[in-house]
């Protein structure tokens, strides 16, 4: 984001009109996601997508991870370093479906991908399982358009059921989890992996079925 933009706003309003950017990121990168799924489901028949979610991350949580990073609390520093203020989830069926919205995505003329974290093919030592992408989207103002940052996370149910139990926990323990649930998880984030793995092969099988009987 160009910040000479914001010069011209007291720092007041400075915080308004970025709140009011990120916004107007969400749902522009929302409907560019819904409509990919529609239009996939007009070609083939089928939802990649079961839903999306978004949010803003709290002036708190923006507060508190500029301090872990070591930065001051700025306006500048958290437009420049904090690249998950404009959060969208999405959650599919399948895990190829997530490589399929991502390249959708990624494709889009005025989707600019800064960065991609792929927590699937490198799993976190804790299990945990997810693809992030950092993305630049246009807004367009009345002076023109300002890129403006977003992190999309994209997973299956079965991933998405398991980091938010993950997510509880950590918070439960404030990050030191007794060894005994650490393994639990673990062991529980194997079941997922066996759970998509299979769920999907059920899936393809049902789609052959389908396809044989339409010959
Ligand atoms: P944060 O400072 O947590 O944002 O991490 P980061 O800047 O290193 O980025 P990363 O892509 O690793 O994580 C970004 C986001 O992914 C986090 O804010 C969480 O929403 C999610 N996430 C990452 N790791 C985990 C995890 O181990 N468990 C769960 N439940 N969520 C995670
Ligand atoms: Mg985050």
């Amino acid at each position: 984001m160009d910040l000479e933009f914001l010069q011209h706003y007291s720092q007041a309003d400075q915080w308004d009109m970025l709140m009011f950017l990120y916004e107007s990121a969400l749902k522009e990168i929302s409907t560019k996601i819904e409509i990919l799924n529609a239009e996939f489901m007009r070609t083939h028949n089928y939802n990649p997508i079961e839903h999306i979610t978004s949010r803003i991350k709290t002036s708190e949580s923006i507060a508190k991870k500029l301090k872990k990073n070591g930065f001051d609390v700025t306006i500048e520093n958290m437009v420049l370093n904090v690249s998950d203020i404009a959060g969208i989830r999405v959650i599919t069926s399948f895990t190829p479906d997530i490589y399929n919205v991502a390249e959708m995505l990624a494709k889009q003329d005025d989707i600019n991908v800064i960065l991609v974290k792929d927590y699937i093919k490198h799993p976190k030592e804790n299990g945990y399982k997810s693809y992030h992408m950092v993305v630049e989207v246009p807004i367009f103002l009345s002076g023109g358009p300002v890129p403006v940052r977003a992190e999309v996370q994209i997973r299956t149910i079965a991933m998405d059921f398991w980091a938010s139990l993950e997510h509880k926990i950590y918070y439960k323990f404030e990050g030191h989890a007794p060894s005994s649930i650490s393994e639990d998880l673990k062991e529980c984030a194997d079941i997922v992996d066996m759970l998509d793995h299979k769920m999907l092969q059920l899936n393809e099988a049902i789609m052959r079925i389908k396809q044989d009987g339409e010959r």
